[in-house]
């Protein structure tokens, strides 16, 4: 894993946490311009559009996942503020802050308890984490435990491991401990994508806590 060039297919590969530290410590320089630009990626902008849709102040936002900060920068533009940044690897967090739309970035990896207390998160949004290779559905327990009854979630969730990575399953566990379920789904990356690209699809889980 140490050689792989930063890129998606790379991403994918990856198997553990580790793993995400090392390759996202080698792309965050060149992620938002060589990655995000040029793949016309705009999962951030359409999953931060569909939290704002539902938002009825619901803040602060804990956004999951955070990278090099493209999603703090949509919710901003949708007026929704503070946002705080969670992310495994300092390095995006670090490219995160540059961006001045956080109030506070967290260096924690998600298949671990996190140093949050309960119930603080009015908003909780992913975008990008719950892939391939990076958090699975295990990190949704945190992620209610440290939001607030009542909370918005909206969780972009690569459709590949929806199913085949135990999300759907999980929702249905959670009845009792989430309400309003719906799901929408995102094509990721616009008409400038490769074409392959262009045909990933992103189910987003959009919530409530009890
Ligand atoms: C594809 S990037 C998405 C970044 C951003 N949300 C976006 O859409 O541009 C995935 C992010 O998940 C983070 N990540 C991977 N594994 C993680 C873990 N176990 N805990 C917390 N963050 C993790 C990576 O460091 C990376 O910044």
């Amino acid at each position: 894993m140490s050689d792989s060039k930063p890129d998606r297919d790379a991403a994918y590969a990856l198997k553990t946490p580790e793993d995400s530290i090392e390759l996202y410590r080698k792309w965050a320089k060149t992620y938002d311009q060589d990655f995000a630009k040029a793949n016309d990626y705009r999962n951030p902008q359409l999953i931060a559009a569909l939290f704002a849709k539902s938002s009825d102040g619901n803040v602060p936002i804990l956004d999951v996942g955070a990278g090099t900060g493209l999603v703090g920068e949509a919710l901003a533009m949708h007026g929704l503020a503070p946002t705080d940044a969670l992310d495994i690897s300092s390095e995006m967090l670090a490219v995160a802050k540059t961006k001045g739309c956080y109030r506070d970035t967290i260096q924690a990896d998600l298949t671990k308890p996190v140093n949050i207390a309960d119930s603080v998160y009015g908003g909780v949004i992913s975008v990008g984490a719950f892939t391939h290779g990076h958090v699975g559905p295990e990190a949704i327990d945190e992620l209610l435990r440290v939001a607030r009854s009542g909370a918005l979630f909206a969780l972009g969730i690569n459709a590949g491991v929806y199913e085949a990575g135990g999300f759907a399953e999980k929702f249905i566990l959670l009845k009792d401990k989430i309400k309003n379920f719906e799901i929408d789904e995102t094509f990721g990356y616009g008409k400038k994508a490769q074409a392959e690209l262009q045909k990933t699809r992103s189910i987003v889980a959009l919530f409530r806590k009890r």
